[in-house]
């Protein structure tokens, strides 16, 4: 079992010696909690020790990031939106996401249809979702995002299109939508929806760090092994998805067990 668990710590592919669990079949609902747990990890990670602490040493984040003129890093609802677009693109596992809202900053990010109701239950009962949408063929789960920082709370409350105000920290201020053809999953498909997950946010770091190369107005911040806590400087996608594979294993392990 130590080959699993260093596995999951290191973000490396499955060792040949814990085969014995392969043919394990896993739910989908079994496989979206197992994902949506690394993505709270990785989503709060980012929040706090990129965007939080690195604003308070110099680094900026904008809604426009990808714009050449724009020197920033992604939000934290834009980092997310660049693993949901990098596991579209490699298209190595049909897992659909994304991040909406009953009142969000953008119109395109309103839940409609069967996710605008279960969101409305979800606001009463903060659990997560689980249905088969018929329309579209696809198992869904829904996850609730909670304003975990005060950056989620302050920035939704003061951005000149939001459509509420009056966020708390702990609320509720969307929900993750997952998306999955199949009913069920092998131990290898399993492992494939967590590899494409960690190699999204480990592409989307890095689409953040090839920008900074060509910043001009602001100082070309520093890139190696520490995090903004220490100054004005990133880690490595190494860096950063290795400690959210360290942050999220002991869920993920018993995910995978079924403990
Ligand atoms: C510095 C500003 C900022 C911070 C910090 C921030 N957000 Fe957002 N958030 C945005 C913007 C802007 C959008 C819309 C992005 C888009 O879709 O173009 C957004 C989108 C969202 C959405 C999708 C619905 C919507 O409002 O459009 C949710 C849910 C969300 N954020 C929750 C959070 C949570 C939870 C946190 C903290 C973990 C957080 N946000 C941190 C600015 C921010």
């Amino acid at each position: 079992m130590l080959g699993l668990t260093a596995w999951l710590g290191s973000c490396q592919p499955l060792p040949e010696e814990t085969a014995q669990i392969s043919g394990k079949l896993y739910s989908i609902k079994e496989a979206f909690e197992i994902v949506a747990t690394e993505n709270d990890v990785a989503r709060t990670l980012y929040t706090k020790a990129i965007v939080g602490a690195g604003k308070k040493n110099g680094l900026k984040f904008h809604e426009d990031w990808e714009k050449d003129e724009v020197e920033a890093g992604p939000l934290p609802a834009l980092f997310l939106r660049g693993i949901a677009g990098d596991i579209r693109k490699k298209g190595e596992v049909p897992l659909g996401l994304f991040l909406g809202s009953d009142f969000p900053i953008r119109k395109s990010n309103k839940f409609t249809g069967k996710q605008a109701e279960l969101f409305a239950e979800m606001r009463v009962d903060a659990e997560p979702k689980f249905f088969y949408d018929e329309e579209n063929k696809l198992y869904t789960a829904m996850f609730p995002d909670f304003a975990v920082a005060a950056p989620c709370v302050n920035c939704h409350n003061d951005h000149p299109e939001t459509t509420k105000t009056d966020w708390k920290l702990g609320d509720i201020q969307g929900a993750t939508t997952w998306t999955y053809p199949g009913d069920s999953v092998s131990f290898e498909e399993l492992q494939g929806i967590i590899m494409a997950y960690r190699n999204g946010a480990k592409a989307t770091f890095q689409s953040y760090l090839d920008k900074v190369p060509s910043f001009t107005e602001n100082e070309i911040p520093e890139i190696g092994s520490t995090w903004p806590a220490a100054g004005y400087q990133l880690p490595t996608p190494e860096v950063f998805v290795d400690s959210v594979g360290e942050l999220a294993s002991a869920e993920t392990l018993k995910g995978i067990l079924k403990l």
